[in-house]
């Protein structure tokens, strides 16, 4: 089976390769990166990379692979919203690959502005001929190559407490890098199962409670700054402008802070057999993980 990926310099994409280097030693294993990437990290795996150069946004460096092979599966890390480049890069060939495809749960979100990609991204999907797996995950978390929870770690470590903007009561139920990444080689080896699973983390919590955990992991309290939802939207509608990529928090961060982010996982657990470990485990071992690095205080 030839398999082409994405993501491979990436947090999920990282882990993945080392789970499917443990199950398929010495296998092939082609990776589109962009130029600029840095695929180093990966050269201690017991794999066969090769790798193709190019940009997954863009339908022509899909046509441009496609010119040259045809894998039978692709598994798409990157970001859903590529989708319509590589569906139209697809168009016409006479083998269909099985597409394994990572979106997010930021689809189900009310704010139109960021869902509504995603929205046109999966309809797109919905219209491929061929065979999908497309996996949703809930805020990915567990390492320093996080987007979000390993700043939180280490502001909370650094200062000892978190602005809480709004009532900070609702729902969030992050995955760990590592169950998405099981999850993906689950859904490599079994190409029959088919359409769209959310998954989230183990265990539920508000926004506060996180905190709480946190705090017992650091072993220091972390004081919770009440403040109103607003004067969080503008400092980071201020930062994003002022700092475009580099800024801490994006706005839809905050926005999203109003909105329950949990979403079951049956499914995913019935044909995946995905059973995602508990919040204070996963978080437990990136606290270990940073104090390991010198990113937080011992
Ligand atoms: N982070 C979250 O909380 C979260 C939540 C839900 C869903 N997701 C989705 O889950 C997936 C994995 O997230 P992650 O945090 O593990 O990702 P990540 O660490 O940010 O890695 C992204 C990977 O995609 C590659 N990539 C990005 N744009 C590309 C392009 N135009 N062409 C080719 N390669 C490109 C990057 O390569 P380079 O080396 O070139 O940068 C990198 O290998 C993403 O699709 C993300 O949108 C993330």
């Amino acid at each position: 089976m030839s398999i082409l990926m994405t993501g491979c310099t990436g947090l999920t994409g990282g882990l993945f390769l080392n789970d499917f280097a443990k199950v398929f030693p010495e296998r092939e294993l082609n990776c589109l990166v962009r130029p600029n990437s840095y695929p180093n990290s990966l050269s201690n795996l017991n794999l066969k990379l090769n790798y193709c150069i190019g940009d997954s946004s863009t339908p022509e460096t899909w046509k441009n692979i496609f010119s040259d092979f045809i894998p039978d599966t692709i598994i798409h890390i990157a970001q859903l919203r590529h989708i319509p480049g590589i569906i139209s890069g697809l168009d016409k060939l006479q083998k269909l690959p099985h597409l394994i495809i990572i979106g997010t749960t930021g689809i189900y979100s009310q704010y139109n502005e960021y869902s509504q990609d995603y929205k046109i991204a999966e309809s797109q999907l919905q219209t491929y001929q061929g065979s999908y797996c497309l996996l949703r995950p809930t805020m990915i978390y567990g390492s320093h190559r996080d987007k979000n929870l390993h700043k939180l770690i280490k502001f909370c470590d650094r200062y000892g407490f978190f602005p809480v903007f709004g009532s900070g009561d609702n729902l969030i139920q992050p995955v760990h890098a590592e169950d998405l990444a099981q999850a993906i080689l689950t859904a490599l080896q079994r190409p029959h199962i088919q359409g769209a699973y959310d998954l989230s983390g183990g265990t539920v919590v508000t926004f506060r409670e996180l905190l709480t955990l946190v705090g017992e992991l650091l072993g220091k309290p972390v004081r919770q700054i009440s403040l109103p939802l607003n004067a969080g939207v503008w400092s980071a509608t201020i930062l994003e402008n002022l700092l475009k990529e580099r800024s801490p928090v994006r706005r839809e961060q905050i926005l999203r802070l109003q909105e329950d982010k949990a979403y079951p996982h049956d499914a995913a657990q019935r044909d995946l057999d995905f059973f995602p470990r508990t919040l204070e485990e996963g978080l437990r071992q990136e606290v270990e993980l940073m104090r390991s690095l010198g990113m937080i205080s011992s």
